[in-house]
């Protein structure tokens, strides 16, 4: 039975064009910077985030924690969003691995920080304080549903980092997500931002990747922490060269699981037992309450009928990607409406 998988953009797998491309990839040794994929994939990066440098990273995690860990030594500060991935998904890596203090400020239900929030945590420079060292927003934003901060949003918080001169760090796994969603270059979007992490490995529908981008000398520094970290990949253009067809040919479709992710809104809107906001969707996340008798049985039988989903949870997400065509979001309706029906408490 043909699947469709809600769970995660990160369930995608590799265009035939990028399996080709494996195939066939120029390879050398990266940690000698002498692999003609990566350095290719770095440069192509680098250019579409209007950035001097980029680094390849295993996974978006790792991108981050480069990042901080570049960004702050032991006992300096980052503040960060309290639903944001780094906050929460990402095990406390920086606390945990470079003795980074987390300062965990509000995020709205755009994913916005309130700029007396940050003003109030930015830490005064005396030997009393953890000195502040990073502001870190994420873009789009994961945990309130795939939320895009605009350009102007991104302005204001990168002038107060500039008014405090504190680095301002860009979660940005879905850039490109908003970028289409805005209709503008993703370089435009993240111009003031130090640093920034994108996924290749989500929408964009490569296998494994991320990269880190930022001026020539942060970016330096970031190779000699992903080395300490044991990350320094040798003939790492078997993924670098999947990544090369991500760039070129799957970012402009990124609006075709924005145009499914509203069709697939609408219709949750009308079965019963579900509650929508469908004006919070923009991107490829849909995020909505659920109410029926058993929300495991409900997954179950979701699954039964190809509709992999994650539940057992107040809201769920669902995520629509490469994956998932709009006749599959016409089918998956199909099946929700029915299993909730069976389901109605
Ligand atoms: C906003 C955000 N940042 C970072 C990550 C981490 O990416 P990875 O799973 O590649 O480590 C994710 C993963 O879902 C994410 O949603």
């Amino acid at each position: 039975m043909h699947s469709i998988d809600f769970r995660s953009d990160t369930k995608t797998l590799p265009t035939p064009e990028m399996r080709e491309a494996i195939r066939l990839a120029d390879l050398g040794d990266d940690v000698g910077g002498e692999d003609p994929s990566v350095n290719r994939l770095e440069s192509m990066a680098a250019e579409m985030l209007g950035k001097e440098a980029a680094v390849l990273m295993t996974s978006g995690t790792m991108g981050n924690l480069i990042a901080l860990l570049m960004h702050c030594k032991k006992g300096e500060q980052a503040i960060i969003g309290d639903r944001s991935h780094i906050y929460i998904g990402e095990g406390g890596g920086a606390s945990a691995l470079g003795g980074v203090v987390y300062r965990a400020v509000p995020n709205d239900d755009r994913g916005m920080i309130d700029l007396n929030d940050i003003r109030r945590a930015i830490n005064p420079r005396t030997g009393f304080f953890p000195p502040t060292r990073l502001i870190s927003i994420e873009n789009t934003h994961n945990n309130v549903g795939g939320m895009v901060l605009t350009s102007e949003d991104m302005e204001v918080i990168a002038g107060l980092a500039k008014e405090y001169e504190v680095p301002l760090h860009l979660d940005g796994a879905r850039i490109f997500n908003a970028a289409v969603y805005l209709g503008i270059p993703a370089a435009k979007l993240v111009k003031d931002a130090d640093t920034v992490t994108f996924c290749l490995s989500k929408g964009l529908s490569a296998p494994v990747g991320s990269l880190l981008c930022g001026t020539a000398e942060a970016i330096d520094r970031a190779r000699r922490v992903r080395k300490m970290l044991g990350a320094g990949m040798r003939q790492v253009g078997v993924i670098a060269a999947a990544g090369i067809v991500a760039l070129e040919t799957m970012v402009e479709r990124l609006a075709d699981d924005h145009l499914n992710a509203r069709r697939l809104a609408g219709g949750l809107s009308q079965i019963p037992g579900i509650t929508i906001e469908q004006d919070r969707v923009q991107t490829n996340l849909v995020f909505f309450q659920v109410n029926v008798r058993s929300q495991d049985e409900v997954v179950c039988r979701l699954g039964q009928e190809g509709v992999k989903v994650l539940g057992n949870r107040p809201t769920w997400r669902f995520v629509t990607h490469y994956g998932i065509t709009s006749n599959d979001i016409d089918y998956a309706l199909d099946v929700i409406d029915s299993v909730f029906k069976e389901f109605a408490s």
